[in-house]
């Protein structure tokens, strides 16, 4: 029989309650720590039930990221790629990703969660694409211990990652505008979402090197360099490569069209109207504003830049990583 379960708040409120807390100058941007990372406060009760309660089948397609690192890209990308045979990515005007934001296409295991809706997760029908912020680190065991789980990971230069989360966070109708200093230290002081960000990063970059077979690790700047070739990655790696057939017939250009950045911008679910389905409330046209690789340059002074870049490729260093 079905179990009914109390949303997640309300079901760890104890736990919650003692986690280390993190004040903003926005009080609504809150940051407690849970398992050595720094999450926003409202995510918190959905990361624990991930960690706790989310049970992995095999087969089950896990993306995962920091924000701002082309997480909406990444779902529109891998659920075109493994929804192809039901939904044709070049078939007219009936694919679902021209009707849904990607967002709705691929939930995050922690807001379904927040939401109280477990039995959505439950009765999807497998292999589940679902996403996550989490690191490697929260991951229940039934994912890391599972030897069909595939888990895909993509990542973005910082600099562009602060500026795009910058712009994100001053759309939000509830977090009012925050100070630039405040996004762009948020890497020293470890306030940016999923901190430290070295750790989220090399977590997955570690997985993908020990285990191949079940962590994809990409980058957004060589996904937006070279879309098809990574979709192709993308596809081989959730079992589902593309046969010759498929190539002829053009469906891997097919798919990098329909997610592209111009083409999924200008749609009316993308461009008009608030998205709910996150745990706070944002413009949908925030999921998508330049989508270019530098927009930095605009921002922070060289020699802002430069002391990020030395401070972070220290905490790089000896991990074969680099941006
Ligand atoms: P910018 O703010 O730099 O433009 P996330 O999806 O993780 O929230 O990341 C958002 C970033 O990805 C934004 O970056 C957004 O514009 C960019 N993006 C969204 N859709 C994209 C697409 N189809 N192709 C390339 N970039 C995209």
């Amino acid at each position: 029989a079905a179990v009914t379960r109390q949303p997640a708040a309300e079901e760890y409120r104890d736990a919650i309650a003692a986690l280390p807390l993190k004040q903003s100058s926005t009080p609504s941007r809150r940051l407690l720590q849970y398992k050595s990372t720094w999450f926003l406060e409202q995510w918190v009760p959905g990361t624990i039930a991930l960690h706790r309660r989310f049970e992995a089948r095999a087969g089950d397609i896990i993306l995962a990221s920091l924000p701002k690192c082309g997480t909406t890209w990444l779902k529109a990308l891998a659920f075109a790629a493994a929804a192809r045979a039901r939904y044709p990515p070049g078939d007219g005007d009936r694919h679902p990703l021209l009707r849904l934001n990607p967002h709705d296409c691929v939930p995050f295991v922690e807001v379904t969660y927040n939401a109280g809706e477990e039995a959505k997760l439950n009765a999807a029908p497998s292999p589940r694409l679902v996403t996550t912020h989490a690191p490697y680190s929260v991951l229940p065991t039934s994912v890391t211990e599972s030897s069909s789980c595939k888990i895909i990971y993509i990542c973005r230069e910082p600099k562009d990652m602060l500026i795009s989360c910058w712009h994100f966070l001053n759309k939000h109708s509830k977090y009012n505008t925050m100070p630039f200093s405040e996004i762009w230290n948020s890497i020293y002081n470890g306030t940016y979402y999923g901190s430290p960000i070295w750790e989220h990063i090399l977590g997955y970059w570690n997985m993908s090197k020990t285990k191949s077979d079940s962590v994809l690790f990409l980058k957004y700047e060589e996904v937006l360099r070279d879309p098809m070739t990574n979709v192709e990655k993308i596809a081989e790696f959730i079992g589902q490569p593309f046969s010759d057939a498929e190539k002829e017939a053009g469906i891997i250009e097919s798919i990098v069209k329909l997610c592209n950045f111009e083409n999924l911008k200008a749609l009316g679910v993308n461009s008009k109207g608030i998205h709910q389905k996150l745990i706070a409330e944002v413009p949908s046209e925030s999921f998508f504003r330049k989508g270019v690789v530098g927009d930095w340059v605009n921002y922070v002074t060289p020699d802002m830049a430069e002391r990020m870049d030395e401070f972070l490729a220290e905490k790089f260093r000896g991990s074969g990583f680099s941006f």
